[in-house]
């Protein structure tokens, strides 16, 4: 319901917020594409129409704009429609994100599949994007496996905790023993926190069919991939990435001054500002 966001969220979806001229869910659209992901299912619901008008054609937006002389900018509204064959479904009720996933089983029709939660970014260091480093481990050990961070230990209640042990052939790889939605940092097994991305194999839908609600009542992927631990693999890859939560206020925040920091067109002004303020903060003065 993206409710730390209202009054913006109000007539538009946490996933269309914009870092700088794009929504946030370009770049998650995008890191599956350049993952070599053709084929996407978009998991929408009552009031978040603008993600599938984002996603389409706009005759009208590129006729004004070949009108207005402003050519250049067509293949800026006209590209993403254009670079994957993308479906939807809605979930009618919100009854957590596993059984969001379920909704997909038809569609995934007992393939291998990738999750992107639609309100986290991911930038690597690597120049492989987030998600085919998760698609290259999946290939690799041919089974399921999951992006992690560490997190600090005070923050585990926010996210899927997971524990494993090292992996022998690849580096920042765990196999699973344990996961656990949102625990108490009392109980914590570790401070590995899913980070939003997952590659899956069929499997899963039959345990989150056997997955009763959990925390905050509703059924929780973290609980049916726990029971998928107990009958194949599953991995976690600590992959080193910056991960941004845009769900979250300061994050948001972070992700937009970073994005225009490493861009060629906003980075001097940007960066000038950024000195200007701090120089202010120093000498106690207010921004
Ligand atoms: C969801 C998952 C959680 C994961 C998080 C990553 O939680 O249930 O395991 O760590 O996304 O962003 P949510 O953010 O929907 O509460």
């Amino acid at each position: 319901m993206g409710t730390r966001f209202l009054p913006a969220t109000k007539s538009m979806p946490k996933e269309m917020l914009p870092i700088i001229d794009k929504p946030v869910l370009q770049y998650v659209i995008e890191e599956a594409i350049d993952s070599g992901i053709e084929d996407i299912l978009i998991i929408t619901g009552r009031g978040k129409r603008a993600i599938e008008n984002h996603l389409d054609y706009s005759p009208e937006l590129e006729g004004f704009l070949r009108q207005a002389g402003k050519e250049h900018l067509i293949e800026k509204v006209h590209d993403i429609a254009d670079r994957a064959r993308i479906f939807y479904i809605r979930q009618k009720v919100q009854r957590g994100l596993g059984d969001a996933i379920r909704i997909g089983r038809r569609h995934i029709a007992g393939e291998p599949f990738a999750v992107l939660l639609g309100d986290t970014i991911i930038q690597t260091r690597s120049d492989r994007p987030g998600l085919r480093q998760l698609l290259d481990a999946y290939e690799e050990k041919q089974a399921s496996v999951v992006a992690v961070h560490k997190v600090p230990h005070e923050w585990v209640s926010r996210y899927g905790i997971v524990a494993g042990q090292p992996d022998n052939d690849i580096e920042n790889l765990y196999k699973l023993d344990h996961l656990v939605e949102k625990p108490d940092p009392a109980h914590a097994p570790s401070d590995l926190a899913i980070a939003g991305r997952y590659v899956f194999s069929s499997a899963i839908f039959e345990c989150i069919d056997k997955t009763k609600e959990g925390v905050g009542n509703e059924i929780q992927l973290t609980d049916a991939m726990n029971l998928l631990a107990t009958q194949e693999s599953v991995y976690a890859l600590d992959w080193k990435a910056k991960r941004y939560d845009i769900g979250n206020r300061v994050e948001y925040a972070k992700c937009f001054i970073d994005y225009a920091l490493k861009r060629a067109d906003t980075r001097e002004a940007i960066l000038e500002h950024l000195k200007k303020n701090m120089d202010l903060i120093a000498n106690d003065n207010q921004v």
